[in-house]
């Protein structure tokens, strides 16, 4: 490498794909996402239920499980996380990448209160015993947690639904993570709670510099907490683009249909009933041939069943999946 060169980006994943094996035959849940993270980026993986969203971040922690195939390039770094020793990938996963699921409940442990699973997440820091209990409090206070003493002694049942995900944000960037994945962090949360979350979430990117991978179905959360946007539909990256130009201007036909269902975005007139995209996204062992969104989709026509369009560079930094979009140039 010359000392010109551009160093490794934080996370860059290219061409990931993920089979799973099961009684049904292959599973392919994830089957061509690509992108790059920088230092202290944020950046929003979008798509509805079952797109793939949340096997591409397993991915990244290499929690897939053994059913799983992962082929691609996956480097956090510069190093190729696929390829880790368990015992190097475990402390990839405590120290330099955080998670917070969706649901607190399958992450947090009902049975052991919430100073000791704090207590573990601090383990790789190495504290002196008599620091962590102190670095517990701070922890959660610095979260705006309340009486910090009093919850340390909480089991996860006796809190809030806010107040776990609170907990759940404080475990996963207890060792000041490079990265923090966040899987849906406020599905399961009322508005008023949500806004408090993205708005804890940005405050530790600014003050600590740690990247952001937002997970989210949800376009609506993407415009104030994401620089960059990637689009999935079926296990594919159909379009990605600075978060900006993307609102402004998105150019695949699913894109365009979230957009359109999202209270105040461009095309949707206030009083209008919420534009729903009419059908589902199709399970991974029954995706059509050719381009996977082709049956919702409006400007579809019988060449986008001959095969999956590739993902083409509209413009600097906008890339789309999509043959209209394509040939409309
Ligand atoms: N362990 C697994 N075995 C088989 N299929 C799976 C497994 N995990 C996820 N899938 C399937 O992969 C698809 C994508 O799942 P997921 O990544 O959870 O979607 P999303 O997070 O976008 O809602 C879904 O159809 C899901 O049923
Ligand atoms: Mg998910």
């Amino acid at each position: 490498m010359t000392s010109t060169s551009r160093p490794a980006p934080l996370l860059h994943i290219d061409d990931l794909r993920v089979f799973f094996r099961s009684a049904q035959g292959e599973v392919p849940a994830v089957r061509g996402v690509s992108l790059e993270l920088e230092r202290g980026e944020a950046v929003a993986l979008v798509g509805e239920s079952g797109c793939g969203k949340s096997v591409t971040a397993a991915s990244v922690l290499g929690l897939v499980g053994a059913s799983a195939t992962v082929s691609g390039v996956i480097r956090f770094e510069g190093r190729d996380v696929t390829r880790l020793p368990a015992p190097e990938l475990r402390r990839l996963r405590g120290r330099d990448i955080g998670m917070v699921f969706q649901d607190p409940m399958t992450s947090l442990d009902p049975c052991f209160s919430v100073g000791y699973q704090l207590g573990e997440a601090l383990v790789p820091a190495r504290l002196p015993r008599g620091e962590v209990r102190r670095r517990c409090v701070e922890l959660l206070a610095d979260l705006g947690v309340p009486e910090p003493e009093v919850r340390l002694a909480a089991h996860p049942g006796q809190l809030s639904g806010g107040l776990r995900q609170r907990v759940m944000i404080a475990i996963a960037t207890a060792c000041r993570p490079k990265l923090l994945i966040a899987d849906e962090p406020t599905t399961a949360l009322d508005v008023t709670v949500q806004a408090q979350i993205m708005e804890l979430l940005r405050r530790l990117r600014d003050e600590r510099q740690m990247a952001l991978l937002l997970i989210t179905h949800d376009l609506g959360l993407v415009a104030h907490n994401a620089s960059r946007v990637v689009v999935m539909y079926a296990g594919l990256a159909v379009e990605e683009a600075a978060t900006r130009t993307l609102f402004a201007d998105p150019l695949h036909p699913y894109t365009r249909g979230l957009l359109g269902s999202l209270p105040g975005a461009r095309g949707h007139r206030r009083g209008q009933r919420l534009l729903a995209i009419p059908g589902a996204v199709p399970h991974p062992a029954r995706v059509p041939a050719g381009c996977p969104f082709r049956d919702r989709c409006t400007l579809a026509v019988a060449a986008c069943g001959d095969c999956v369009p590739n993902l083409d560079e509209k413009a600097p930094g906008h890339r789309v999946r999509c043959w209209r979009v394509v040939c409309s140039t």
